[in-house]
């Protein structure tokens, strides 16, 4: 049985999906072993985090190899502008502004705070993206975020009046010396949020792509507000977000009750509706996931039977879980198309489909598209208008799978 990384309690097993390859590292020689862990997720019946219950060496995710670069769409762009300039209102009236940002990626945030002149600094441990942040004139500490070098950027730049963090809290397997770190390093009045994937969002719609080695925590104000009491800090404020297929920002404040805004009271309220503070919220995910993994393994069989190819759009890393659960590989998709320079001409962990360019995609004009970055919806069904006028049609599985 697997211990609590926050409390130290016994976690109960929500699902297990088996050995799983690291969900960034695409593979550049089919001869070479991939790297396998056992993949499963429990449940924290003390402190109600939903958490890995093994989980990855850091250093083998993160580094100069690091395939995710976060400006890869227009509306994620869009997101974080509007992100910089929360935090540009924030700071504005500051005396010595200083914004702090876990997990800055290639700085599509802090490009912006960088632009206003306003002291920062992101913290990214992986090279690669660091140097893309850097060439847009963002300050990077290149290390990992924890409680120790928390210490040296407080001893080297003073207290920060704004921390933040998007798609990297739920990264941190020691989330404990994340929280003692931003304890340090937060001014008095100063404000930390961050951003991840909704445990909600996951349990209602059972998209369980979303669990992979990266995404050791599955949050929700219920289990945030817990954490947070442990190193003196109060969840103040919860506010939806679209991105990622439905993600939370959490804000966090220094004590003082009155700050707690109206929405906490009416987020948890539905959270508790969904028991996800009890083991009953988690009883029908493995049977909702089951029956949409056969399902989509089906649809493409079929497709298949009538003599019909059919490409995927998106090599994310959460479609590593979902196709390698749904025994989906070569077999029945030639492709995944993707506009990352780095991805294309490899192939995707574990399943070896062939990641292909999208100008690879516009001129093959496959009939079927499995659409694996479903969270950017939108923005592609916007961008294949062409595509889908000529006839072809892309496969979505949450929460159902669905041709369209
Ligand atoms: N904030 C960006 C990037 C998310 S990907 C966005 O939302 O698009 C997660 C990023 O967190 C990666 O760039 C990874 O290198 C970084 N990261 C992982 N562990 C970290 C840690 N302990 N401290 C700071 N950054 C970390
Ligand atoms: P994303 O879903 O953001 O993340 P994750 O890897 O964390 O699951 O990844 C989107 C992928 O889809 C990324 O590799 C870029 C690719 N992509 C395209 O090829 N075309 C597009 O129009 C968009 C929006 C994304």
């Amino acid at each position: 049985m697997s211990l609590c990384k926050i409390c130290n309690n016994d976690l109960e097993t929500v699902i297990s999906f088996g050995e799983m390859p690291i969900s960034n590292r695409f593979v550049s020689d089919l001869t070479e072993d991939e790297f396998l862990y056992d993949l499963s997720i429990g449940f924290c019946p003390e402190c109600f985090m939903v958490q890995l219950e093994e989980c990855v060496d850091p250093a083998m995710m993160f580094n100069e190899d690091y395939a995710y670069f976060s400006s890869i769409s227009k509306a994620m762009e869009d997101h974080f502008e509007e992100m910089a300039s929360e935090i540009i209102d924030i700071v504005s009236e500051k005396p010595s502004p200083f914004v702090l940002e876990l997990g800055c990626n290639d700085g599509i945030m802090l490009k912006h705070v960088a632009a206003h002149g306003i002291p920062h600094l992101g913290i990214e441990p992986s090279a690669n993206v660091a140097a893309s942040a850097r060439q847009k004139g963002v300050h990077v500490l290149e290390d990992f975020f924890n409680a120790t070098s928390a210490s040296e950027i407080k001893n080297r730049y003073g207290q920060a009046d704004v921390i933040c963090g998007a798609n990297v809290m739920c990264h941190i397997e020691d989330i404990n010396s994340v929280f003692q770190g931003v304890s340090v390093l937060l001014k008095p009045e100063g404000v930390f949020f961050f951003e991840d994937p909704y445990l909600a969002d996951i349990i209602k719609k059972a998209s369980f792509d979303q669990i992979y080695d990266e995404h050791v925590y599955y949050f929700s104000g219920l289990a945030v507000s817990e954490l947070a009491k442990r190193h003196g800090l109060q969840l103040v404020n919860m506010v939806p977000q679209e991105v990622h297929g439905g993600s939370m920002r959490y804000y966090l404040s220094k004590g003082s009750e009155n700050r707690v805004t109206k929405n906490i009271g009416a987020l948890l309220a539905v959270e508790k509706g969904l028991n996800l503070h009890s083991l009953k919220g988690y009883v029908s995910f493995k049977k909702r996931v089951d029956s949409i993994s056969s399902d989509f393994k089906n649809t493409l069989l079929k497709i298949r039977a009538e003599g019909k190819r059919i490409a995927a759009y998106g090599a994310t890393s959460k479609s590593t879980t979902f196709l390698i659960y749904s025994k989906v590989g070569v077999d029945l998709i030639d492709y995944v198309s993707d506009t990352t320079p780095t991805k294309i001409g490899k192939y995707t962990p574990g399943t070896h489909i062939p990641v292909k360019s999208h100008e690879h995609f516009i001129l093959d004009n496959p009939p079927y598209t499995v659409l694996l970055a479903w969270n950017h919806k939108r923005e592609i069904l916007e961008k294949e208008k062409e595509y889908r006028e000529k006839g072809g049609k892309f496969i979505t599985f949450f929460p159902e799978v669905t041709i369209e």
